[in-house]
């Protein structure tokens, strides 16, 4: 992998870099070339960077998590730069995880009828993720990212020497979106994972930038195809969402306390290959050699409130659904995905009796 990796998204007009080591140069390049520039930092990677304190840059942090998500917080901070005299010409610089970047992303979008937003995932997750593709928000008490708006980073900067710090726990939570990635579009990314997952779990960084450049590529086919989550086939973006019905669903069930979001989506992707299963989709020997995977990974696969009817009250709440019907994006092989629509509330409670 080359030091510097730019991918030129002309669709979403995004610019993104895979760049070791740079994050504080970006920083200063940025307050260069530009009038006035606010950084809102995670408060845990805050003092990780040493750059040039320009008068023209002024810096926020926030301590994050997902309960930054919410409208309170969101008040907060747009009264903040508005405050800080935030104008047309200002750019917003969010440095931190997908929580922080869909918190700011929203603001971004918002204030001022929106601003230039330029994105520094320092997250697994976030960077093979949340921050491609626009979509940001908060949460409310009926169920997650139900606010928010579509909105792309003018540039993204992924400096996987940020990742050092990281806990092992947020590790293996982006490493489940990687599978997601793999599991409904690429095939032999899935049987490259099954081979290198102790060495992508242990930082190892070329075949983490291997991985990282890989997830991107999936992500941007799917946005690129419908950057607003409108298709109702395979190529919709809402193929992404693999996983995150049932996720999202336990996530919100538990306050968002008990599990972190790829923790959530671990057990939402097994429980949908499941469903997948069930409903003649997936082989049962496709099925065995990705709960295989997960276990060797120490992934989450079970919860046991995926057999509750509460969980059903909130699987209702979820963006995908019209009517009183559940869509979800299952598979139907390993690397390949299917839009599935219209399952009846009674009919998935049934399923997940039964799984
Ligand atoms: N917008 C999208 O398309 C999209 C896609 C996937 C997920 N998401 C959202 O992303 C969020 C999850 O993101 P996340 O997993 O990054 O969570 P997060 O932002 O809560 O970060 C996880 C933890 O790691 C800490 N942290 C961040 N960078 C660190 C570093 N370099 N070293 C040490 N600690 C660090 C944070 O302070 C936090 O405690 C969820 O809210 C999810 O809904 C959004
Ligand atoms: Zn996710």
């Amino acid at each position: 992998m080359q030091n510097r990796l730019l991918i030129k998204n002309k669709n979403l007009k995004t610019e993104i870099i895979i760049r070791k080591n740079y994050i504080s140069k970006f920083i200063e390049e940025i307050a260069n070339k530009n009038e006035r520039v606010f950084c809102i930092f995670d408060s845990k990677v805050k003092n990780s960077f040493k750059f040039t304190k320009q008068k023209n840059i002024k810096v926020f942090s926030i301590k994050c998590g997902e309960e930054i998500k919410t409208i309170n917080v969101y008040k907060d901070l747009t009264e903040k730069l508005i405050k800080n005299n935030v104008n047309r010409r200002s750019i917003i610089v969010a440095i931190g995880g997908g929580t922080l970047g869909d918190l700011v992303g929203f603001a971004a979008s918002t204030v001022l009828r929106g601003l230039d937003f330029f994105l520094v995932p320092t997250t697994l997750l976030s960077q093979v993720d949340s921050s491609i593709g626009g979509k940001n928000g908060i949460n409310t008490n009926f169920g997650k990212n139900l606010i928010g708006t579509f909105y792309q980073p003018k540039k993204v900067l992924i400096d996987i020497s940020v990742l050092n710090s990281l806990p092992k726990k947020q590790i293996k939570s982006g490493y489940a979106e990687i599978i997601k990635h793999a599991l409904i579009n690429d095939y032999s990314f899935f049987c490259w994972l099954e081979k290198n997952s102790n060495k992508l779990l242990n930082l190892n960084k070329s075949f983490l930038e291997k991985a990282i450049y890989k997830s991107i590529k999936i992500k941007l086919f799917y946005v690129n195809k419908d950057e607003k989550e409108i298709l109702l086939n395979n190529n919709s973006r809402a193929m992404l969402n693999f996983g995150h019905t049932i996720g999202h669903a336990i996530e919100s069930h538990y306050n968002y306390k008990k599990y972190n979001h790829g923790e959530s989506i671990s057990i939402g992707m097994i429980t949908e290959a499941k469903i997948s299963n069930y409903l003649g989709l997936l082989s049962s020997v496709e099925l065995e050699r990705i709960i295989t995977h997960f276990k060797k990974c120490r992934l989450k696969i079970y919860d046991y409130i995926i057999k509750d009817k509460l969980l059903i009250n909130k699987l209702t709440k979820d963006k995908k659904n019209y009517l009183n019907y559940i869509n979800f994006s299952l598979i139907n092989k390993i690397g390949s995905s299917i839009f599935y629509k219209k399952l009846d509330k009674n009919k998935v409670y049934k399923i997940l009796k039964n799984i």
